[in-house]
Order: C-alpha cells, then sequence, then structure tokens
C-alpha cells in the first residue's frame, strides 16, 4: 500500500542513504540495521535503506532492511536506467511494504554539463522507469534532481508526465542547496496549481544545506502543499547535509498552531536516535545544535535561571522530555546496583538486550571503579559502544605506554585473536598514540592511512572520559572506530582495534576490495 497522508506529513528518512553518502559515514551491515531498528521506533513512515545498484554490499544491506524491518516503507534509490531498478526491485521485494524511488536530473545545468541528453530524452526515461518500476510495486517514487534550478514550465511537464506513468509520490529536491524560502513556496505553489493531477499523489520535499536553510526550505514546501519531508538524522548527508529529521519534526510539533498539520513521529525518541547515529557515524552534534545539542536546554544567564525556576515556559518552546532527554541529576557511582543501572539506562530511551545490559553493566562497574561519579554522557557512551568494537577478531589483551617530553614515545602490545594466538609487538613514534598504532598494526599485520583523529570529552570534569574517533583509509574504503576510556591513549587505541577489526573482518569473509565504494553521480545516464 502507498504511503498516503491528507492530514499529515510523511517523515521519508533517508539517514541510510543520502545521510551515509557523506564523507566518512559510510556504515556496516550491523550499524544500518541497528539504525533502521531505531528509525522504526521513531515511527519514520519510510525508510531510505540505500541504493541497491551502487555496490554489492548497498543491494544486500537494503535487501536486509527490507526483510527484517516491519513498519515503515523500505525503499531503494535507483537511477533512471533499467538495471538499476531491477536492482532496486529485487532489494526491497521481501518488505512488508516496499518502495521503489527512481531519480533523474532535470535542470539545464544538469541536462547539459552532467547527462548531454535534451528535455524530450529525460521526460522518456523518467516516465520508462516509473513504469517500470510500477511493474514491481505500487508505490513508486520520482525525483527530478536538482529541481530548484529547473525552470518552472519544464519542471511542470516533467511532474506531470510521471504522475501519468503511474508514480505515486513525486520529489522535489532541493539537490545544491540554493533555493530560499519564499521561492520554493512559489515553486510548489506553481506545481499545486498547474499540474492537473497533482492531488491525486503526494508532493515531496527535500532539501540540502548548503546555506543553512534546509529546514526553513522544507517547511516552506509544506506550507504550500509539499506532505512527505526527506530528511536525516542530525541533518547528516552529503556537503552541509540534509534538512534535519528532528529540527524539522519539532517546528512542526511546536508551531501546531502556525503549520495545522503533524507528523506521526514519537518525538521522545528523537535524542536516544540522534545519540546512535552520531556514535556509529562518529559525526558529533555540536553543543548549540537545535533539539538534540547537549545545550538545547541549558540555561546559563541568571536572568534565565530566575525565569526557569519559576515556569520553565519562560524560556523553553519544547520540553525535553517531549525530546527524549530527561532532567534526571542523578549520579551513579560504585556502589549502584544492577537495578539502578538498568533504570537510568531506560530512561534515557535504550532499548537493550539482558546479554548487553549485563555486559554494558560490567563496564559500568569497571569505569565507576575508576571514575568518582558516572554521568549520562558516560552510560551513552558505554551502551553505544558495546557494539562492534567487541566484536573481534583482535583484543587488546595489554598495552603499555612509555612517553615524556624529552623522550622517545614507545608502546608496547598484547594482542589476542579469537582464534586463541597471541601477539607481542612494540614500536616508537612521534608521541603515545603513534606509538600505539604502529604496534597494532605490526601485530595484525598491516597498515592504514590516519587520515582524521579526534578527542571529545564524553562529559565534565577533569576525571572525564575522553572519546577518541578515527578515520583512516584502506584499499581506497574509509574506516571509522570510536574508543572511550578515562585514558585518551588507551581510547585512541581502542578506536584503532575498532577499525583494524573491521578491515580484518573484510579480509577474512574475503569481501574487501580495492575499489572504492560507488557513487550516486558516477552515473550512466
Ligand atoms: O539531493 C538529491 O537530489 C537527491 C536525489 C537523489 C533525491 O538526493
Ligand atoms: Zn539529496
Amino acid at each position: 500500500m502507498n504511503e498516503r497522508s491528507d492530514d499529515r506529513v510523511i517523515i521519508f528518512d533517508t539517514t541510510l542513504r543520502d545521510g551515509e553518502q557523506a564523507p566518512g559515514c559510510s556504515m556496516t551491515l550491523r550499524e544500518k540495521l541497528r539504525v533502521a531498528t531505531a528509525l522504526r521506533d521513531l515511527r519514520v513512515d519510510v525508510i531510505e535503506a540505500g541504493f541497491a545498484a551502487a555496490s554489492p554490499g548497498d543491494f544486500e544491506s537494503v535487501q536486509a532492511i527490507a526483510e527484517e524491518i516491519k513498519g515503515p516503507a523500505i525503499c531503494s534509490l535507483a537511477r533512471c536506467h533499467p538495471d538499476d531498478v531491477e536492482k532496486a526491485a529485487a532489494a526491497v521485494k521481501g518488505a512488508e511494504k516496499s518502495r521503489i524511488h527512481v531519480f533523474v536530473a532535470t535542470s539545464e545545468i544538469h541536462r547539459n554539463l552532467k547527462l548531454q541528453m535534451a528535455k524530450e530524452e529525460i521526460i522518456r526515461r523518467a516516465v520508462e522507469s516509473v513504469k517500470q518500476a510500477r511493474e514491481h510495486c505500487d508505490d513508486v517514487e520520482f525525483s527530478a534532481e536538482d529541481a530548484s534550478r529547473t525552470d518552472f514550465g519544464y519542471l511542470t511537464e516533467v511532474v506531470q508526465a510521471v504522475i501519468e506513468a503511474g508514480a505515486s509520490t513525486v520529489n522535489i529536491p532541493d539537490t545544491v542547496g540554493y533555493t530560499v524560502p519564499g521561492e520554493f513556496y512559489d515553486l510548489f505553489s506553481h506545481l499545486k496549481q498547474n499540474v492537473p493531477n497533482v492531488d491525486d499523489i503526494v508532493l515531496s520535499v527535500h532539501c540540502h544545506d548548503d546555506l543553512g536553510m534546509a529546514v526553513a526550505n522544507s517547511l516552506a514546501a509544506v506550507n504550500a502543499g509539499a506532505r512527505q519531508v526527506e530528511c536525516t538524522i542530525n541533518g547528516i548527508g552529503e556537503r552541509a547535509g540534509n534538512c534535519s529529521l528532528e529540527e524539522v519534526v519539532m517546528a512542526l510539533k511546536t508551531r501546531e498552531n502556525f503549520f495545522n498539520i503533524g507528523t506521526a513521529i514519537d518525538t521522545t525518541r528523537l535524542y536516544p536516535t540522534s545519540r546512535l547515529v552520531s556514535s556509529i557515524t562518529g559525526m558529533h552534534v555540536p553543543r548549540n545544535k537545535a533539539v538534540v545539542g547537549e545545550n538545547a536546554f541549558a540555561h546559563e544567564a541568571g536572568i534565565h535561571q530566575h525565569g526557569m525556576l519559576k515556569d520553565a515556559s519562560t524560556y523553553e518552546i519544547m520540553k525535553p522530555e517531549d525530546v527524549g532527554v530527561s532532567r534526571s541529576n542523578l549520579v551513579l557511582g560504585k556502589h549502584s546496583g544492577r537495578h539502578a543501572f538498568r533504570e537510568r539506562v531506560e530512561q534515557l530511551g535504550f532499548d537493550v538486550s539482558d546479554d548487553d545490559l549485563q555486559r554494558a553493566f560490567e563496564d559500568f562497574k569497571e569505569l565507576a571503579d575508576r571514575k568518582k561519579e558516572v554521568f549520562d554522557g558516560d552510560i551513552e557512551a558505554i551502551i553505544m559502544n558495546a557494539g562492534d568494537a567487541q566484536s573481534g577478531p583482535w583484543t587488546i589483551d595489554e598495552l603499555q605506554i612509555s612517553a615524556g617530553s624529552g623522550s622517545i614515545a614507545s608502546a608496547a602490545v598484547r594482542l589476542k585473536h579469537n582464534d586463541d594466538s597471541v601477539v607481542d609487538e612494540a614500536a616508537v613514534g612521534d608521541g603515545p598514540v603513534e606509538a600505539a598504532f604502529k604496534a597494532i598494526e605490526r601485530g595484525v599485520g598491516f597498515e592504514v592511512q590516519l587520515r582524521n583523529f579526534e578527542v571529545r570529552s564524553v562529559t565534565m570534569g577533569d576525571d572525564a572520559q575522553g572519546e577518541v574517533t578515527v578515520t583512516v583509509e584502506y584499499n581506497g574504503h574509509s574506516y571509522r572506530g570510536n574508543g572511550v576510556s578515562t585514558d585518551i591513549v588507551e581510547a585512541g587505541a581502542l578506536a584503532y582495534l575498532e577499525v583494524i577489526n573491521r578491515i580484518a573482518r573484510r579480509r577474512e569473509a574475503g569481501t574487501d576490495t580495492s575499489a572504492p565504494p560507488a557513487n550516486k553521480d558516477a552515473a550512466i545516464i
């Protein structure tokens, strides 16, 4: 059945497709399934799970999500090309509700400089692809790439033609983040007034944030009649990113008196979902980010605190609880038991299995021995890092570092492989972190190129944990890993080991290839 709605805005999440296309944001299949599960719990209407024709890995993840995630429609992107459409159809076949999303660029710039195709040829391809997709699936979306830079007259013709061919959703992207709210409102109003059969389909909006207006432009389109918004968690995506899901949803909710329309989203899941995506992608949410940033509900100025004490509505337009941020000041410590720990984990919005909770509780106890007080940020880090880092094949059994000003830094490491072998290695480096990385590389027997190394404090205080995110390149692919510890050299080594493990798993499974991942713009058309 098509996702149709006249009385609410359909939320189409593309974190796993447009979001994942952002540099350094690629995810493993297991991570994608975790995100897709969180998106289902958030109650998004459509999950764009990937671009099935882009690579065998993309195909596999769209297929796995289609088979496992029930509730939202599962969608695959496809260029207007017969092979792409067949691959998308095959990948989403197992879904409870499936959608095929075909796209082709329509603007003069893309027509002449990228596609070198005439207007008529583009319409012909679009119509053929929509018809082909309809042979597999009732729910077919068409996108006119770079629509915001396409002349109104031609875009109107394209939209009319794809609706006649059977598209049930027509998406109008601001692919390069160029439009402004007034202009986009006019474009959607024009389509509403000039495409004869437009009320039979859902008009959709898809904005990029190059000028910081993705959310404002999406809301302007909703005002003019768009009933689907395409967005990503934390606004991750190509270049400056996409329209942020949490911002657009909370704008519609908080200003319902203005928009007169809402969404089906469970807003209390916004914060945990944001944290999950940030931890998996390593794209940190700025403290001052709207809705989900750490400071979004912090009040510093005395006059504001005074107002807040009298009544929170003086300075707060949303309740933190409504987006899943709990106000509790409860601090756990080494005497806190499993029950208190579980309660706090649940209050923070995590839904973890008994086994994962047990593992996380052990990590918590170990941390509480090293740290006076364990804050919410620490617990979030424990839960988030209880994933891939533990799935081997390598673990660090011992790490010894020697460093100081004027002396050469050295590291000795004992690594264990899950086939029970043990390797001891040592290395020197420009500092303790480099020495540790070199020793690990020697131990596992392959080298990677470090591209980025970031450290952030998980909570406040001088015994706060440091979270290290590393991005490395190996055989043309980017890999990212996180590590958390009160000792940042150890956090760095854990993050490095996570990427090493990802690569080692691919090498052992024989799925490592030297070709870089396919890109949607490396197009045949
Ligand atoms: O930005 C864009 O135009 C896209 C389309 C493929 C929908 O991502
Ligand atoms: Zn996009």
